[in-house]
């Protein structure tokens, strides 16, 4: 059921999610699915409906300070990031409290929190009592929702609600931090720039290169992925297709184009910002075409730069592993 997020829909979300049940909710990143993160069966059947492997730790969604506390202890450098950008996109890997649940970290002694800044998630968490865990409303490796209809069309009425807030703030994940010896790691880039954390508390260890064992599928070569077969193209190197059915993506508005179906623009005077807001609902439109393949001209990789070049990687490597293409 799609309902408009409501305060009535939001209480009667809470008393789903209360029973055991799950909700597709907005935040400000992109939507998620809301599990009590206290209540195993609830977030087995989550990792059920995303057909996410059990490996895949979830991040603990709280509302306040009072809940931080109950999940992770909180370190100097954590500290200040919390005080900075949250509410907000950042989640950050702390050492969990015992009270948090094996499956929700996949046994990992760290746990994901983040605080999110949309008020309707923060509402719901309220409403329910409890932090909430909550993965991207999405099946594992595909594209993320930015829109309850996104939502509705990957999972239809497999949800027992979703409510819908509209478009996402920022359109992508939140940028995921863990603290490894108390130096700050990027495990996922995301609507949060590396130079904004840097900023705030110094250097970031940028690892260049996935790790062997990842830590988070967001650093697996894979995901994000369209079924489309997708094709990055550098910045001005225009392929035309004339045999396949092809769509464009572009990060610009090109100074001249012949064609005028299936060419996105996520931003047309190049504003980074702007172009990760737009990012996931270009993806799902073109996807939605009978296309036999996407070029995705590159962005400049610096500030949310490197998320949205984070994405398309991802997607262009995407070998079908994942999800098929229908037919
Ligand atoms: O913006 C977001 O973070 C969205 C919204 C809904 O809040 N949520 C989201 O969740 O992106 P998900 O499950 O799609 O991605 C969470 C990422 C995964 O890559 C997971 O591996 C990583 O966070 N993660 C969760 N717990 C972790 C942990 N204990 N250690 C390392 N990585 C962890
Ligand atoms: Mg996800």
């Amino acid at each position: 059921m799609l309902t408009k997020a409501s305060p009535i829909a939001i209480d009667m979300a809470a008393q789903i999610i209360k029973g055991g049940g799950l909700v597709a909710f907005p935040t400000e990143t992109v939507y998620g699915i809301a599990a009590d993160a206290f209540n195993a069966k609830a977030v087995q059947k989550l990792f059920k409906l995303k057909k996410r492997p059990l490996v895949d730790p979830l991040i603990v969604h709280v509302a306040d300070f009072e809940q931080v506390e109950k999940v992770c202890k909180i370190s100097k450098k954590a500290e200040k990031l919390m005080a900075k950008f949250w509410p907000g996109p950042l989640t950050l890997v702390l050492p969990k409290r015992r009270t948090v649940l094996d499956i929700v970290t996949a046994k990992n002694p760290k746990v994901a929190v983040r605080m999110p800044k949309n008020d309707i998630a923060r509402n719901l968490i309220r409403a329910v009592g409890s932090p909430l865990v909550a993965p991207s409303a999405n099946p594992f490796g595909y594209i993320s929702p930015t829109n309850a209809q996104h939502v509705m069309d990957m999972f239809g009425n497999k949800l027992e609600m979703i409510l819908d807030g509209g478009q996402c703030e920022y359109g992508l994940e939140s940028t995921i931090i863990e603290f490894v010896d108390f130096k700050p790691v990027l495990l996922r880039a995301g609507a949060i720039s590396v130079e904004e954390i840097t900023e705030e508390i110094g250097r970031v260890i940028v690892p260049d290169k996935p790790p062997r064992k990842p830590k988070a599928p967001g650093q697996l070569p894979w995901h994000y992925a369209p079924k489309t077969k997708l094709k990055i193209m550098e910045p001005g190197v225009i392929k035309l297709e004339k045999n396949k059915r092809a769509g464009y993506m572009f990060f610009k508005m090109p100074k001249e184009f012949p064609y005028t179906e299936h060419v996105e623009v996520l931003s047309k005077l190049g504003i980074l910002e702007e172009a990760a807001t737009n990012l996931f609902s270009a993806l799902h439109r073109l996807d939605a075409a009978p296309l036999d393949i996407i070029y995705a001209e590159a962005v400049p990789e610096e500030g949310l730069g490197r998320a949205i070049m984070d994405r398309l990687r991802k997607a262009q490597k995407n070998k079908n592993k994942v999800v098929k293409k229908r037919k």
